[in-house]
């Protein structure tokens, strides 16, 4: 228990400290490791709300709340966050200036609903991304519950440009460890849209296309499926889809085309989406 929690056992978030630090890429990408509340709980996929106290008088009081994806699995004693820097936001440039020992308030209940328990079992599980939406899929991917349920696991992560590219060796290591044991059961496709993508950075690539281009472009030509060496077919594939809302959107309405839709009334669909704003 902490100690906001110990004063106020009412209050509806804990007090909690920042442990380490990694910047991925200066005044953009950023990861928090945080204590945990040992009575937070949550599955992978779910996202935190995150409380700053911003204001200088009030240093126990947060001020401003965001969601956060958490990277980490529900079995780690602590909280990882990925984030992004939006310059003129008011809560992520804060988030990025904490150091390890600052406080940040985290409420107690986990909240989401792009889980595994969305869909029923099958061959292929796509876990689409742009930028900082990769984080709901690194709870997931560092699960090995997940490895268990699906044959092959295909990631799919879009940036503007390859320093973006986050947790790209934790990724290529799965895919070199778990590639072992189960014949590449983990496809990592990074995707730039700003710049041609150096091959020596996907090293598990099934072909050849490196070029600059979004997801949905690829989808649309064919070369998403070619890239991944899979097939997006609505019986075997199950697909998530997180980051910028307008990439979902379009996702959505390419994927719903070929078969895909989110699961209603308790009967479990192929697709779940996230958006990040
Ligand atoms: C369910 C959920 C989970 C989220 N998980 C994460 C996460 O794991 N990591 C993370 O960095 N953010 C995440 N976000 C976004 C996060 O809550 C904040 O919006 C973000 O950190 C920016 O906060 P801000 O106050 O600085 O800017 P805001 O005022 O919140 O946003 C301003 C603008 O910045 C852009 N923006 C916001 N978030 C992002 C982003 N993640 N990537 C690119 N552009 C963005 C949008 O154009 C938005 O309109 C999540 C949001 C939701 C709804
Ligand atoms: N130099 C910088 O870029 C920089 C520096 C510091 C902070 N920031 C902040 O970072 C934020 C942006 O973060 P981000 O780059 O991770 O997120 P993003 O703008 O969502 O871009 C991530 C990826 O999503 C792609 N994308 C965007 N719209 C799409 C759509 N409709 N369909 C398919 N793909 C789409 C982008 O392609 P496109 O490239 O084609 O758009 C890019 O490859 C901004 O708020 C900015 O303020 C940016």
């Amino acid at each position: 228990m902490t100690e906001a929690a110990t004063q106020t056992p009412d209050v509806r978030y804990t007090r909690q400290a920042v442990t380490q630090k990694t910047i991925w890429l200066d005044e953009k990408l950023f990861s928090l490791r945080v204590t945990r509340d040992p009575a937070f709980r949550f599955e992978p996929g779910q996202f935190a709300r995150i409380g700053l106290a911003l204001d200088p008088t009030a240093p126990d009081t947060p001020s401003e709340w965001r969601a956060y994806s958490m990277v980490s699995t529900p079995d780690e004693s602590e909280l990882e966050f990925f984030s992004v820097v939006v310059p003129s936001g008011k809560f992520s440039p804060p988030l990025a200036g904490l150091v390890a020992g600052n406080a940040l308030f985290i409420d107690k209940t986990a909240f989401g609903f792009l889980t595994l328990e969305r869909f029923v079992d099958g061959r292929d599980l796509w876990l689409i991304s742009t930028g900082t939406g990769l984080s709901a899929y690194l709870s997931m991917l560092r699960d090995p519950a997940t490895w268990q349920r699906f044959r092959r696991l295909i990631v799919i992560h879009g940036v503007r440009r390859a320093p973006e590219l986050a947790y790209r060796q934790e990724l290529l290591d799965m895919a070199r460890t778990f590639g072992q044991a189960s014949a590449g059961q983990l496809i990592y496709v990074p995707i730039t849209s700003q710049e041609p993508l150096d091959p020596d950075l996907a090293p598990g690539l099934r072909c050849d296309l490196t070029s600059a281009s979004r997801i949905t472009h690829l989808l649309s030509s064919g070369e998403l499926e070619l890239r991944a060496g899979a097939t997006l077919d609505p019986d075997h594939a199950r697909v998530m889809l997180c980051g910028n809302p307008a990439m979902v959107t379009e996702m959505r309405a390419l994927l719903g085309a070929r078969g895909f839709a989110p699961g209603r009334r308790g009967i479990p669909g192929n697709l779940a989406v996230e958006n990040y704003w």
